[in-house]
């Protein structure tokens, strides 16, 4: 593959970064063999209704069906394993005094790959919550019936990630909020950059002066908005950043 151009003023100022964010999005994932969401013929929404599959309604209509969707991506996912730009920003999250990792995405690669400082926005395939309480189950009995039940009140599992329609997790999002607010550096990788709220933070980075990078191999919303626009896979152009950054003699 030819060699990503890295800006040298960009590694200079990451060397130098106390607090960097990073959003990332399911293009991060796509190198490990996960689809992503909104890429023609290979996206899940190109291929799946997400009205049928991820809404409050569509789980009323079906528990069945929703349940046995989010079944089929954890099985998915639970083949899939980290790749190099997961394994990056677990690198890179070693050398910031400050650092953020906030992801879209609920396959939970970042967590396997060795990543501490994250902020799951979008909930994660591997854990359930009940539909009645709303409160998380962590394990839940994988009988014949389909939703699992609540061990507590008997109401239907539900995966624990957020449909359209609902709200982001509170905590989460200010979390989110705060981290690119307060960054001096902050990467939005693999996403599309379209779904709100997540879509906002690269903005109130920008709005607070930071640095905006965006690691995509296709342009997004963002692109003409940002500082540096690298354009190639997260696996390829991560790995070469934080190579330069402190692997260079
Ligand atoms: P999308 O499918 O909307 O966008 C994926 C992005 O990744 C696209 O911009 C691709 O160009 C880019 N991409 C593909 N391969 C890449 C690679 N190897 N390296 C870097 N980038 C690559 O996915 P998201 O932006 O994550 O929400 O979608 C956001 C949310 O919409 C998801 O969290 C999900 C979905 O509906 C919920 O389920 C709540």
């Amino acid at each position: 593959m030819s060699e990503i151009p890295i800006p040298a003023e960009l590694i200079a100022r990451l060397r130098g970064a106390r607090r960097v964010a990073v959003l990332t999005g399911a293009g991060v994932s796509a190198e490990s063999g996960v689809p992503t969401f909104r890429e023609a013929q290979t996206g899940l929404w190109a291929r799946y209704n997400p009205e049928d599959l991820a809404t409050p309604d569509a789980f009323r209509r079906d528990p069945k069906l929703v349940w046995e969707w989010y079944a089929w991506r954890r099985e998915r996912v639970r083949q899939a394993e980290p790749n190099p730009g997961h394994r990056a920003l677990v690198a890179l999250e070693q050398h910031i005094a400050e650092f953020s990792l906030i992801t879209q995405n609920v396959d939970g690669l970042h967590r396997r790959a060795g990543s501490h400082q994250l902020i799951e926005l979008h909930g994660n395939l591997f854990r359930a919550k009940c539909s009645s309480e709303d409160r998380p189950v962590e394990n839940w009995p994988d009988g014949d019936e389909i939703p699992p039940r609540c061990p507590r009140c008997g109401g239907l599992l539900r995966p624990d990630v957020v449909w359209f329609g609902e709200m982001l997790p509170a905590n989460a999002l200010h979390a989110a909020q705060h981290a690119a607010a307060s960054a001096e550096i902050f990467f939005s990788i693999g996403t599309s950059a379209l779904v709100y709220p997540a879509a906002e933070l690269p903005m109130i980075a920008l709005a607070a002066g930071a640095t905006v990078v965006e690691i995509n191999p296709q342009p997004t919303p963002l692109s003409a908005r940002v500082t540096y626009s690298l354009n190639g896979p997260a696996g390829a152009v991560l790995p070469a950043l934080i190579a330069q950054a402190w692997e260079a003699a």
